[in-house]
C-alpha cells in the first residue's frame, strides 16, 4: 500500500563523475588494514546517474540498468543503499523515511573507476535533497568517508589531492580542460586483491608524496607535461593480475598518447590525448585492435555529484 506523498519533490536525479588517478602514490598498510595514500584524482565527464524517489517508511530498494548491471548487487550491500540508511539513520527521522533508488551506470563496475564509490556519492545527495534533511557539504563529507574512501571525491570532483587511505581532500591547483579515451577491461579487478599483490610485491617508498612534476604540469595546464608524469604505484600489480593490460597500454602510447595509465587498481586504461580529433583516432584504433571490451572518450576535470532534476 502506498503512503500519502510528503512534501516537497517526488523525485531527485544526481549525476556523478568517475575519477581517474593521475598520480596514486602507496605506502605499507596501517594497522586497520588501509593502504595510506597521495594521490591526485581527477573527475570526468564518464557519469553514472542516481534517482532517488520517496518509498514507505524504512522501504530500501534499488534497481540498476546500464553498464555492468548484472555485477553489481541489489541487497543491502549495494553502496547507494548503505548510503541511504546511514543518512537516514544520522540524519533523519528514519521511522519515517523511505528511498526507492534506480541507478543508470556508464561507469564500468570493479574498472579502477570508483563507480561504485559515486552511486554511493550520489545517493547521499540525492536522498538529502529528496528527503530534505538539514545536512551540509561537510556533513556530507564525513558520511562519504564512512562508505568509502573514494566517496567523499566523488562528492566534490574537479582535481584534487587526496591523502589518508584518499578520503581526505584538497583541491588541487590545476589548470586546463584534458582528453582521455579510456579503454575497459574484459574483467573486473578486485581491490583489496590488487593492493595485495601491491603488498606481495614492492616495498613501497616513505614518505608518501604526490610527484612535483604531476602538480607542476596541472599548474601550468601543460597536456604533454600531465602525459609524462602520470603514475601509479598499483599499476605493477594490476599489470600481473592482467598480462593483457600490458599490450593495451603500449598500443596507446605507440598510436600517439601523451601518456597511458591503469586508473587506480585498474583494470581500465587511460589514455591522455592532444584533443577531441586525437581522442576520435585512438578510439576508433582501440576498438579496431580488440585490446579492449569497450571504448570511452571523456574529458576532466568535471564538478562531483550535482542534482539535475
Ligand atoms: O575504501 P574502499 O571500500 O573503497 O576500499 C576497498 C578496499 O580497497 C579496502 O577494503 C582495502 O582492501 C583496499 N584499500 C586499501 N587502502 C586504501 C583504499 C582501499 O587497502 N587506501
Amino acid at each position: 500500500m502506498a503512503s500519502p506523498l510528503p512534501p516537497g519533490p517526488v523525485g531527485i536525479r544526481v549525476r556523478v563523475p568517475a575519477k581517474i588517478n593521475l598520480a596514486l602514490k602507496v605506502g605499507s598498510p596501517r594497522e586497520d588494514g588501509f593502504h595510506p595514500l597521495a594521490t591526485v584524482y581527477q573527475a570526468v565527464s564518464l557519469c553514472d546517474e542516481v534517482y532517488a524517489e520517496w518509498a514507505n517508511p524504512d522501504e530500501y530498494e534499488v534497481t540498476v540498468s546500464g553498464e555492468g548491471t548484472g555485477l553489481v548487487p541489489t541487497d543491502d550491500s549495494n553502496l547507494a543503499i548503505r548510503a541511504a540508511k546511514l543518512l537516514a539513520r544520522t540524519y533523519g527521522p528514519h521511522d519515517s523515511l523511505g528511498v526507492s533508488l534506480s541507478i543508470k551506470k556508464a561507469i564500468p563496475v570493479a574498472g579502477g573507476l570508483a563507480g561504485g564509490s559515486a552511486d554511493g556519492a550520489g545517493a547521499l545527495l540525492a536522498c538529502a535533497v529528496l528527503w530534505d534533511l538539514d545536512v551540509g557539504p561537510e556533513a556530507l563529507a564525513e558520511l562519504a568517508a564512512e562508505l568509502g574512501s573514494d566517496v567523499p571525491f566523488a562528492l566534490v570532483g574537479g582535481t584534487a589531492v587526496g591523502s589518508g587511505r584518499g578520503e581526505s581532500l584538497v583541491p588541487a591547483l590545476a589548470r586546463g580542460n584534458y582528453h582521455w579515451v579510456l579503454a575497459f577491461g574484459h574483467q573486473g579487478l578486485s581491490t583489496p586483491a590488487v593492493y595485495r599483490r601491491f603488498d606481495a610485491l614492492s616495498a613501497p617508498a616513505e614518505p608518501l608524496a604526490v610527484p612535483d612534476d604531476l602538480m607542476n604540469a596541472l599548474r601550468v595546464g601543460d597536456a604533454k607535461l600531465l602525459g609524462a608524469a602520470l603514475s601509479n604505484d598499483l599499476q605493477e600489480a594490476a599489470l600481473e593480475m592482467q598480462p593483457q593490460l600490458r599490450q593495451t597500454l603500449d598500443f596507446g602510447l605507440d598510436y600517439g598518447a601523451l601518456g597511458a595509465i591503469v586508473s587506480g587498481s585498474g583494470p581500465t586504461c587511460a589514455f591522455l590525448v592532444a584533443g577531441e580529433p586525437a581522442a576520435v583516432d585512438l578510439s576508433v584504433a582501440l576498438s579496431a585492435e580488440g585490446v579492449c571490451r569497450a571504448v570511452r572518450r571523456t574529458t576532466g576535470p568535471v564538478p562531483g555529484a550535482r542534482v539535475i532534476s
